[in-house]
């Protein structure tokens, strides 16, 4: 399962970058806000900066919502670095430029998927990726990972090449049920991905090997 990490904070995504296991970045316009990247030229600069950063999938989101304005929006962003995959948001005008982008061999990650129907869509469309949000459905008591797994079970029944990219992941226990699955993608804040390096017997057994180093060259 590749690891992407969802933040537009340079110093977080340099620090996942430098563990060596990062495989791209993720990013949305509230994760932009955040970070207080505002204005079109000071957005670019960001995503240029986050494409040299990682050598890998950059998602970077268009905030048309027409298709006419997404094909000009994502074609710009595309053409801003080879990493920038086009996040296009799950509409009937998204699904027409998912189409068109797939057909001009400009990648792209459909986000804001909650149902195995709009992953159906999205996949027929031709999307690179695609974003279930698996937080914020069991923010609403629903089954994110449960959907992870109903598209796992779609995609392969057809073998669809869209990868399915696990988001709005929270805590270390969604990244390990998305690798049980079979997720291809997991993208997910700095501190989960980090969590998944702890564990208690760890770190009693670290402290007592170096203890008992020290015991015996004394
Ligand atoms: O990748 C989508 C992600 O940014 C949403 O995460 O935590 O805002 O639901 P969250």
């Amino acid at each position: 399962m590749k690891f992407f990490i969802d933040t537009a904070n340079l110093e977080e995504i340099t620090e996942a970058n430098d563990l060596g296991i990062l495989d791209g970045v993720t990013t949305n316009p509230s994760l932009m806000a955040k970070e207080n990247i505002t204005g079109k030229d000071a957005i670019i600069k960001h995503y240029k900066d986050i494409c040299h950063i990682v050598n890998g999938p950059v998602s970077a989101e268009v905030i048309t919502t027409d298709y006419k304005g997404m094909i000009e929006e994502g074609t710009r962003l595309s053409d801003l670095h080879h990493n920038i995959v086009v996040k296009v948001p799950m509409t009937p005008e998204g699904i027409k430029a998912i189409r068109y982008f797939s057909e001009n061999k400009i990648r792209t990650n459909c986000t804001l998927i909650f149902s195995a129907g709009q992953a159906i869509l999205a996949a027929k469309a031709g999307a690179t990726y695609v974003s279930p949000f698996v937080g914020r459905l069991d923010d609403i008591s629903a089954d994110g990972i449960g959907l992870i797994a109903q598209i796992r079970r779609i995609y392969d029944n057809y073998n669809f090449e869209t990868q399915i990219l696990a988001a709005s992941v929270r805590h270390p226990m969604h990244i390990i049920d998305c690798a049980e699955i079979g997720a291809d993608v997991m993208t997910g804040p700095l501190k989960a991905i980090m969590q998944l390096a702890h564990h208690p017997l760890t770190d009693s057994g670290l402290a007592k090997f170096l203890a008992d180093f020290e015991k015996g060259n004394k």
